[in-house]
């Protein structure tokens, strides 16, 4: 069976009472170096050809109806791979949001940047904020870029965050609640991830979203990155179509 738009728009759960179509899908873009290693080509080679996996990625799900696309782009450990390929990756951000950001914008696009903003470049930071002001009033797709995001950082930022109201008197200890810390973080107005996809076969989170991620739905796909295309997104959501989700309760499946 193939996830056809068609299909997804009218996938239904009648018990659930919800569409079975994932609202947000994370996405961790893994496996642009081996990807270039096989071809004897330069780790940069791999996310160039990366970028282009993540253009078809945002058509495709702009295309079947997700709301929401987070992708993890630069890690806060990134910053440990060497200079070069540091630059070339910064140089890369760049030229995605110069270049694409209008057909961004004209596919009604709403860019969202999560993250530690305070060590990047002042002219990268322009940018990234001069996308999200371009976009802020879209009402399509968000498309959410975790850059120079690092999830324990994101939680200690967010935990500083709420300690200071609670020194300023603004906040009672016995009045934080899930609500509150999740409003404290980078991802405040947006929903959990239903669906994180990993590209390359690694099984791991790597520090991305940790929080978010509580009940989303795993999707580990052998493919390398550069090589991620429109059948294997639609197979991932197969996947999801498919899946029983509890949220540590029971269902009428098991019942
Ligand atoms: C992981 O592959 C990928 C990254 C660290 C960067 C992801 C970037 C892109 C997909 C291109 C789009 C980028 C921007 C900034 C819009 P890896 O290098 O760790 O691959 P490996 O595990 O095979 O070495």
């Amino acid at each position: 069976m193939t996830a056809s738009p068609e299909r997804l728009q009218d996938a239904f759960d009648p018990e659930l009472d919800r569409p079975v179509l994932p609202r947000h899908v994370g996405f961790i873009m893994d496996g642009n170096g081996r990807w270039a290693k096989a071809r004897g080509l330069p780790r940069t080679e791999g996310h160039r050809h990366g970028l282009e996996a993540l253009r078809r990625t945002i058509r495709h799900a702009v295309k079947i109806g997700i709301e929401y696309v987070t992708i993890f782009s630069f890690s806060s450990e990134n910053w440990r791979r060497p200079e070069s390929e540091v630059n070339f990756l910064m140089g890369l951000l760049r030229r995605f949001l110069r270049r694409d950001l209008s057909e961004l914008h004209e596919a009604n696009i709403k860019i969202k940047v999560v993250g530690e903003r305070a060590d990047l470049d002042p002219a990268i930071r322009v940018l990234l904020e001069d996308a999200e002001a371009l976009t802020r009033l879209n009402t399509g797709m968000t498309l959410v870029v975790a850059f120079n995001y690092g999830a324990r950082d994101e939680m200690v930022r967010a935990i500083r965050r709420l300690a200071d109201d609670v020194a300023a008197g603004h906040l009672d200890p016995s009045a934080i609640t899930e609500q509150t810390v999740t409003g404290a973080l980078d991802t405040d107005g947006i929903p959990d991830p239903d669906l994180l996809i990993r590209t390359s076969g690694e099984m791991r989170l790597s520090n991305f979203l940790l929080w978010q991620v509580a009940y989303s739905e795993l999707h580990f796909s052998p493919v390398l990155w550069p090589d991620f295309d429109e059948n294997h997104f639609d197979e991932a959501l197969d996947e999801y179509c498919g899946r029983d989700r509890r949220y540590g309760g029971l269902t009428a499946k098991v019942l």
